[in-house]
């Protein structure tokens, strides 16, 4: 079965402006953000990121993603929905000889990666990774499947499970109670799919997922 494990305590939380993005937010923000170009990273804080440099910010996640698997020199890590490739490149950093991969959906992503790890991502889709079976050491996907709609996100769990096994790591959006899933709803603008603890451990059971996982909950 799968455990939770909050391997993101350490990284900074990031300020939202809950009803200015309510404000915002119409069908034609939400299509554009959808594309996962440009507009999603470096457009206006509207339509997603609002600028989504490198900071460091991921180092300290990815010490804890090391300390948690036991990750050791010469394994092999992909990070599903990897954006520009920050956490591939900080878990090279904090364990020199980790061989850290990354895809993700964003071609504009990949060309705009972090320069540690030009050549290791991959432009894909999580429900289709082009990979052997039990080709990794690691799976990792942070704040990513959910933007699959319930059956592709499926496909992609079962797609982690069969590259790592239960050696995987899944952070999706989540809520408590009704208050936090009002909040969630107006600030969402890409996810297709989000419920309960409940509703997503069911969906864990329905993939056969036994990797790790975690919810990133807003307010
Ligand atoms: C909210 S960002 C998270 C990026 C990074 N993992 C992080 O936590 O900062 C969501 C990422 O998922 C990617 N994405 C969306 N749909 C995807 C899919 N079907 N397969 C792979 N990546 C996807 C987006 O391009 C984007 O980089």
């Amino acid at each position: 079965m799968s455990a939770e494990v909050n391997l993101l305590a350490r990284l900074p939380v990031s300020k939202r402006n809950i009803e200015k993005r309510k404000e915002a937010k119409d069908p034609e923000v939400v299509r554009i953000a959808r594309e996962f170009g440009e507009t999603f990273f470096d457009g206006p804080r509207d339509y997603g990121y609002g600028g989504y440099g490198y900071d460091g910010r991921w180092r300290p996640v990815a010490e804890d993603i090391v300390a948690h698997f036991g990750l050791k020199p010469g394994e092999r890590v992909l990070d599903v929905g990897c954006a520009k490739g920050f956490l591939v490149a900080d878990l090279m950093a904090v364990c020199p000889g980790l061989e850290v991969f990354g895809l993700d959906i964003s071609d504009y992503a990949v060309r705009h990666c972090h320069p540690d790890v030009i050549g290791r991502l991959h432009v894909g889709s999580a429900d289709d990774l082009p990979f052997p079976d039990a080709s990794f050491d690691c799976v990792l996907s942070i704040n990513t499947l959910h933007n699959l709609p319930r059956p592709r996100l499926i496909t992609a769990l079962r797609e982690i499970d069969r590259l790592s096994g239960a050696r995987s790591f899944v952070q999706v959006d989540s809520y408590h109670d009704a208050r936090q899933k009002e909040i969630f709803e107006s600030w969402v603008l890409t996810a297709e799919f989000h419920d309960y603890p409940s509703g997503w451990l069911a969906l864990f059971a329905e993939a056969g997922y036994r990797g790790d996982h975690a919810w990133t909950v807003i307010g």
